[in-house]
């Protein structure tokens, strides 16, 4: 059985004073993992140390939410996979829209970056999805594929997660419909497959795009949705707490 997973992307939010104060809340309440259900935080880079001491003794996983592809050298600005393993990281986010859409980054860049997390023993969240435009196109099934396909062309499928994150549900409290969740997931389940035949099915796929506590109940009770990526409801304790619970009682 596939674990389930409820991440929390800060995106550019919280000081270290902040994300470390939530951090130790959340240990103490979910710390030991729950049954069947990991929890991860995704800090920004300067606060990933002082949230992985908040959880060094716990089972909240702590991950960053981009990374460059190279190992070291002339390249300003940017962190290494081996940094992010050095600041305790497990997990890192790849592909998230903002990244395509704000920075520029294109299937190949991602698809670099995956290999490189995997490689150097980091899981990783591909995050994949839609314009809203390529929906109404008819093109949003044609779109993700391109993007599991190329990300992951040369990808062990060991320490993958995929995330679909329809770009205009996210950040505008408009989720997707259970329904439209449900084929899009099965669809990007049978591309895993296509990919990597039967260890396909280990691979967790998580829905991210306006999941609030209110509705998460709705979405982990679609097939093939095993956990969320949460942006603006997981920066508030006790909206997360919530929809860690409702997954719980799922
Ligand atoms: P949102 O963000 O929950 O605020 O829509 C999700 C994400 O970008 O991962």
């Amino acid at each position: 059985m596939r674990k389930k997973l409820i991440a929390a992307n800060w995106k550019m939010n919280k000081t270290r004073d902040a994300a470390a104060r939530f951090a130790r809340s959340l240990a103490e309440r979910f710390g030991d993992g729950p049954d069947g259900c990991e929890v991860a935080l995704f800090p920004p880079f300067t606060a990933i140390e002082a949230v992985r001491k908040e959880t060094e003794n716990s089972n909240i996983i702590v991950g960053a939410q981009n990374v460059f592809h190279r190992e070291q050298g002339a390249y300003t600005g940017e962190v290494s996979c081996g940094m992010l393993v050095d600041a305790g990281c497990e997990v890192v986010i790849t592909g998230h829209s903002e990244r395509r859409l704000v920075f520029g980054e294109g299937n190949e860049l991602v698809a670099a970056k995956t290999e490189a997390a995997l490689k150097t023993g980091l899981r990783v969240i591909l995050c994949v999805g839609e314009t809203e435009r390529e929906r109404l196109d008819g093109r949003a099934k044609e779109t993700v594929q391109t993007q599991v396909g190329i990300a992951l062309r040369d990808a062990a499928h060991d320490g993958i997660t995929v995330a679909y994150e329809p770009i205009w549900a996210i950040g505008t409290g408009r989720r997707a419909e259970t329904q439209q969740i449900g084929e899009m997931h099965g669809h990007i389940r049978q591309t895993l497959s296509g990919i990597f035949g039967e260890s396909a099915d280990g691979i967790g796929i998580l829905y991210g795009g306006s999941v609030s506590p209110e509705n998460s109940s709705d979405v982990i009770g679609v097939r093939n949705v095993d956990g969320m990526l949460v942006g603006t409801a997981s920066l508030e304790l006790e909206s997360f707490a919530s929809i860690i619970k409702k997954v719980l009682a799922g």
